[in-house]
């Protein structure tokens, strides 16, 4: 694929869609919402407005990552802090497409819905990607960006419209456009991120004390499996809870699942065969996690498993 005409195409497409007006983009901090911030500030320069909106459910010091990763190469970023209302919207919340479902609306209604009217924004800018959009349409799961394909019409339900300037693309042919734009690589070519987040890796009701155990096991996932090659990388705390000892007492505590995967565009996955010693290494400092005394580490390939829990 000519990816740099797939870039003028797309610039082009955007500035078409905007006209005169604003369009708003919220960057997550992953790839593909990374690489849309990016092509939209070459469309639109600071007609786009970019938001990081903080869910309560990033990883451990992504926010303001994130804001200065994007300040280094010019690209202003605000900080919206939404994490009441997404922790409200999920409250109780089990069912794995009911808590997407809670997300999506808080997204697209609550804060976007918020956004437009304050910037006077028309346009939202999306960062779906093809693969997003299949699973959706094949039943697999909400990918929780999807809205026409599942017969929402955003400028009913929310009152603005929506470009998916990378909706022909692959998590590949993301990166390529990524690498063009001039992305530093640990932007492009960094692991997948879902955009629910650490939502997708709590199994059962997300809560803040939940959130805290995820967000630790991830980053000691992520530190200890950044040196290889793998696909995609993360923790999940299960619902179930087991039988342990601490400090000499019994203690029924929780379970984290950790997942490393090899694939070229995670439509299907393998596990990757870790070395022993990193896992002992990964199992030692995850049942250090107060609360946790089991960590297990996932064999499935997608199918049938699927890369997240939820
Ligand atoms: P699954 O779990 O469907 O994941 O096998 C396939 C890839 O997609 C990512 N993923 C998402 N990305 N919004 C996203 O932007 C979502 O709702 C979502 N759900 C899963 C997942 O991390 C994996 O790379």
């Amino acid at each position: 694929m000519d990816y740099r005409g797939f870039i003028d195409e797309q610039v082009e497409r955007i500035k078409q869609a905007v006209g005169s007006g604003l369009a708003i983009n919220a960057l997550s901090g992953g790839v593909d919402s990374s690489v849309l911030t990016v092509l939209a500030h070459r469309a639109l320069g600071d007609r786009c407005r970019t938001y990081f909106i903080d869910t309560a459910l990033m990883r451990e010091g992504e926010p303001e990552g994130v804001v200065k990763t994007f300040a280094d190469i010019d690209v202003p970023v605000t900080l919206f802090d939404a994490r009441r209302d997404f922790l409200g919207a999920l409250r109780g919340l089990t069912d794995p497409e009911e808590k997407r479902c809670a997300i999506t609306e808080t997204f697209y209604k609550g804060v976007f819905g918020k956004l437009v009217r304050e910037t006077g924004a028309q346009i939202l800018l999306h960062g779906t990607i093809l693969t997003d959009i299949e699973e959706t349409v094949a039943g697999i799961k909400r990918q929780h960006n999807i809205l026409s394909q599942l017969g929402i019409d955003p400028e009913k339900e929310y009152g603005y419209k929506v470009v998916e300037p990378l909706a022909t693309l692959r998590k590949d042919g993301v990166r390529e456009v990524g690498k063009l734009l001039g992305l530093p690589e640990r932007v492009w070519n960094r692991i997948p991120f879902p955009g629910p987040a650490l939502a997708t890796r709590i199994v059962g009701e997300v809560t803040e004390e939940k959130l805290a155990i995820v967000r630790r096991a991830t980053a000691i996932v992520e530190g200890e499996l950044s040196d290889t090659k793998a696909f995609q990388y993360l923790a999940v705390l299960l619902s179930d809870r087991a039988t342990g000892i601490r400090d000499g007492k019994r203690e029924f505590g929780n379970m984290i699942a950790v997942r490393c995967i090899e694939s070229r565009d995670a439509r299907t996955a393998t596990a990757t065969r870790l070395p022993w010693e990193k896992l002992e290494r990964i199992c030692s400092a995850i049942t250090d996690i107060p609360g946790v005394n089991r960590c297990l580490y996932d064999l499935t390939p997608k199918p049938p498993a699927t890369v997240e829990y939820i």
